[in-house]
């Protein structure tokens, strides 16, 4: 019989992080204070964040040791299983093997765990007693509420209304772990009012979320903010995924031409691809690709270009490919890809060519999720429907090359409490939103004063 599915067994779980600042070719250009205009330094981050994650943001050790009590946690669920998708091969009659990381296992139900319990551990042991955050779809919201759970912290959700009306289990779910999650924007804070006051019906973003929570732990008594993506210290807990990866492919007996993963602000598709990014560096040739919905082209439309990371302004500058802080992405399915920036780390990657970028329309992303729920079971988050579209593409494109490509894709999450969003495709109410040019014009115009990074591609 065939091997389906490739276990690793818990001595093998990776005990450090990889860092991928050390070996990038082009150094990163620092984040910038919005009033000095210089490099942010500890002290600035100092009231959101832990001191450990802060010298995690900008250590230039390769690896970092991952501590005992993430590693008892991590456990849980770690290490994930690596898959052969046969029968999706199969059914595209394709040459290429698809190999798929399934981060569905965790408790939550995605890839998010990998650094929320890490954010966690770090606050608990800082003194913190209360972790707010932002969330899109609920997925990262779920995450830190599982781990706070797990470290005896209190979390305070701020969700994009849009998903928090539409997948209300996500919600529940937070409650169940303990956590008290609202709409946003909410009347809660300050950055809410001010929304709400422009648009009494804004569907919310992660870009306002942001500026809820961060005013929330700003405000707020032993608190602290937690970011699920975007900054390099959560790329870099997410890399225990892709050094996975590399022992499981090894074990398969093979190496990966392709690598695909979805990108909201980025985590995810780094932690799956970064230890890969490194034997790219070193000369291995492979094709890493990035995937975003086209109606938030944060990577193939955005410049690249100094921008807040939130909408109302409260973040430092941070060098990265953006669409505007004041971009409110449609309304698709797949929230956890609905925010107008990518980490600067994976956009200093696409601007080294070392990361290719790949836009994909809502209705192929859910035909692939009906195709890969049909064929190999699983039934994925709408995010991680973009990374099935085009692995699908990939594959298709290896049987007309008439080539044996290895493909391997991180499947990020289950969907199983994103079925409204399922019901709405297969009874036919989603379209594909036309590119919202005029939207992404008046956006960008906003961040034509800012400072400019010295690798500018406005
Ligand atoms: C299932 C799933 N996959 C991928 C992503 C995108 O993650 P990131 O923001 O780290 O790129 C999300 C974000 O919420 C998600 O929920």
């Amino acid at each position: 019989m065939e091997v389906k599915k490739i276990f690793l067994p818990e001595s093998e779980l990776p005990r450090q992080w990889y860092n991928v600042l050390p070996d990038l070719p082009t150094p990163m250009e620092p984040p910038l204070h919005p009033g000095t205009g210089q490099p942010v330094g500890p002290d600035d981050l100092a009231p959101i964040f832990p001191m450990a994650l802060i010298e995690q943001e900008v250590s230039q050790e390769r690896n970092i040791d991952i501590p005992e009590e993430v590693l008892e946690q991590y456990l849980l669920w770690r290490p994930t299983p690596l898959y052969r998708a046969y029968s999706l091969e199969k059914y595209l009659d394709t040459p290429a093997k698809i190999y798929f990381k399934n981060e569905g296992v965790s408790p939550p139900g995605s890839h998010k765990p990998n650094t929320a319990m890490a954010q966690a551990y770090y606050n608990k042991i800082a003194g913190t007693k209360r972790i707010c955050t932002e969330t899109g779809a609920g997925q990262w919201g779920s995450a830190l509420a599982f781990c706070c759970a797990l470290f005896g912290l209190e979390c305070k959700v701020y969700m994009v209304k849009i998903s928090y009306d539409q997948k209300p289990y996500r919600r529940m779910m937070m409650e169940t772990w303990g956590a008290n999650c609202v709409a946003s924007p909410s009347t809660e804070t300050k950055a809410g009012q001010t929304i709400l006051e422009r648009n009494p019906d804004s569907p919310g973003s992660l870009g306002i979320a942001i500026s809820e929570a961060v005013e929330a732990a700003v405000t707020g008594e032993n608190s602290k903010y937690s970011l699920g993506s975007v900054l390099n210290h959560v790329l870099l807990h997410q890399t225990v995924n892709g050094l996975e990866c590399q022992k499981q492919m090894a074990i398969a007996g093979d190496y990966p031409d392709v690598i695909i993963g979805c990108a909201g602000g980025g985590s995810n598709f780094a932690g799956h691809a970064l230890p890969f990014v490194r034997d790219k560096i070193n000369g291995k040739e492979i094709d890493i690709i990035a995937v975003e919905p086209t109606s938030c082209p944060t990577m193939t439309k955005g410049p690249f270009a100094y921008d807040f990371g939130d909408t109302v302004q409260m973040t430092p500058f941070l060098p990265m490919h953006t669409l505007g802080h004041n971009f409110v992405p449609e309304p698709i399915h797949a929230g956890g890809l609905r925010y107008h920036g990518m980490a600067p780390i994976v956009s200093q990657l696409i601007l080294s060519n070392i990361v290719r970028p790949v836009a994909v329309p809502q209705l192929e992303t859910f035909q692939a999720g009906v195709t890969f729920a049909r064929t190999e079971g699983f039934i994925s988050a709408p995010e991680t429907d973009h990374a099935v579209a085009i692995v699908i593409r990939e594959a298709i494109k290896a049987k007309e090359e008439g080539k044996e490509k290895i493909i391997l894709f991180n499947w990020s999450g289950h969907g199983l409490v994103d079925m409204a969003a399922y019901e709405a495709y297969l009874s036919g109410q989603l379209s594909d939103h036309a590119l919202p040019e005029d939207e992404i014009k008046k956006a960008l115009k906003d961040i034509a004063p800012f400072p400019k990074p010295q690798q500018y591609t406005g």
